[in-house]
């Protein structure tokens, strides 16, 4: 039965939200979500940053997004931080690693929890909140049947991560029957799809032809993922091509800053400023969040780099160097995925997620791709949990997925010892270990 109500999380590197809508809503409008305004002290936003503070015990929930932000600092300026766990940014501490169980991961000071305390905690936060917010708006109520949950992860990430994200969910009570795991560019590409075209607009993805074959980008905090589609008979979409991408998110831009932070003005004086202000070095890296979404590539004004009141002044050429990397990492790629002969025919590139905000990475794009359309909406960095929503309602929507590791034939490879990890270890009815 179709449910009555989807709710989606995404649950992302720097930032995450949630959203909403009822059947109806989206039987009337399926970009309809509802979303919540989070209120940092200089940003508004759909999405709050992913952070987690849990109190001294290293179990009780404290705080999440900008509360947990505000509550740290607070706690850092009185010094009494020391115990209490600060997490900021700990998805990627799941990207390309061995997932157990009782993995843990290590909060802004090193000390160290379960991993699936940290991530569940954080789910159970985010799944209370809609609650709350859904509860306020409807008269009656609603059951637990009645809702289904779409949560989002990486495409690139193995199938480890995945389940270790279910289980997390499971235990912030989303019972696993109830729960969709969206891969987070092919979430982005429904939403994409149901953006009707503007007047007099080319290259919207909602007026694409069957066949048609087209590159999500997702390029976010964490990580870029990408996913090549095409579009099929019915009008769902089918990965055509394994997941792939690194990672170069903008977190890696925020970190070439401090870097170059580190050239001018010395590691250590940068480390010394850290363990002596750190309220200091946390509002310095805020900052750097609101300027680094100002970037003009059209402006130039020398000097290169200067302290003007109190005010460091750095020139557009340089602040084109700190983004350079990451920047020449998603096109480099790209650029090669197009180059494979078994995708063919790809006529458009989709951008989406946050980073693909950034007009440097846009401009990028659009010169090395010029005869491809590029096709940015306008609320990229929010795409991912509104596609959620949408996927939910319809999760026909997509029609098959092709397996990140290889197109194969062989459903059983032979085991080789320190090769393969010992935990997919299995003896067939042959007796061979495979
Ligand atoms: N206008 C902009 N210019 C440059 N960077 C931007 C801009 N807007 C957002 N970003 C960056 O995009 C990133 C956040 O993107 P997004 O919200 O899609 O990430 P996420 O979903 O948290 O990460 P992930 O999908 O990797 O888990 C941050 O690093 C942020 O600084
Ligand atoms: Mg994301």
């Amino acid at each position: 039965m179709a449910p009555l109500l989807v709710a989606g999380i995404d649950f992302g590197t720097t930032y995450s939200g949630w959203s909403f809508s009822f059947k109806h809503e989206f039987e009337l409008d399926p970009t309809k979500v509802a979303t919540k305004r989070w209120y940092g002290d200089q940003l508004v936003s759909m999405k709050a940053p992913t952070c987690v503070l849990i109190e001294p015990d290293g179990e009780t929930f404290s705080a999440f997004g900008f509360d947990a932000e505000t509550k740290y600092t607070h706690l850092v300026e009185a010094e009494e931080h020391d115990k209490w766990y600060f997490f900021k940014r700990f998805k990627m501490q799941l990207y390309n690693k061995d997932i157990k169980r009782d993995m843990k991961i290590e909060d802004e000071t090193g000390k160290k929890l379960n991993a699936q305390l940290v991530f569940s905690s954080s789910i159970r936060f985010l799944k209370d909140d809609v609650l709350k917010v859904i509860g306020d708006r409807i008269e009656g109520v609603i059951t637990s049947e009645e809702i289904s949950w779409v949560l989002t992860v990486p495409a690139i990430w193995d199938v480890g991560a995945k389940q270790f994200m279910r289980e997390a969910a499971d235990m912030a009570g989303i019972s696993s029957d109830k729960l969709i795991l969206a891969l987070e560019p092919e979430a982005a590409a429904i939403y994409c799809r149901h953006i009707p075209a503007k007047k007099g607009e080319e290259g919207s993805l909602s007026t694409f032809k069957t066949g048609s074959k087209f590159l999500v980008v997702d390029a976010g905090g964490g990580t870029v993922d990408i996913a090549v589609q095409e579009v099929t008979d019915n009008g769902s979409m089918k990965n055509i091509y394994k997941a792939s991408g690194g990672d170069w998110g903008g977190t890696k831009v925020d970190e070439a800053y401090v870097k170059f932070l580190e050239r001018i003005l010395g590691m250590d004086s940068i480390d010394e400023f850290k363990r002596s202000n750190m309220e200091d070095y946390m509002l310095m890296i805020r900052d750097f969040e609101i300027k680094k979404r100002e970037v003009d590539p059209q402006k130039s004004d020398k000097p290169v780099v200067a302290i003007k009141a109190d005010k460091l002044k750095v020139d557009m050429d340089v602040v084109r160097n700190i983004f350079k990397i990451q920047i020449e990492a998603i096109v480099d790629h790209v650029s090669n995925l197009l180059d494979q002969s078994t995708i063919v025919e790809i006529g458009a590139i989709v951008l989406v997620g946050g980073f693909n905000d950034c007009p440097l990475l846009q401009q990028s794009f659009k010169s090395k791709f010029d005869d491809h359309t590029i096709i940015v909406p306008n609320d990229a960095d929010l795409a991912v949990f509104k596609g959620a929503v949408i996927f939910g309602h319809k999760p026909e929507l997509i029609s098959q997925r092709v397996s990140i590791y290889t197109n194969g034939i062989e459903i059983r490879v032979p085991f080789i010892e320190h090769v393969h990890k010992e935990s997919y270890k299995i003896k067939d009815e042959d007796g061979k270990v495979r």
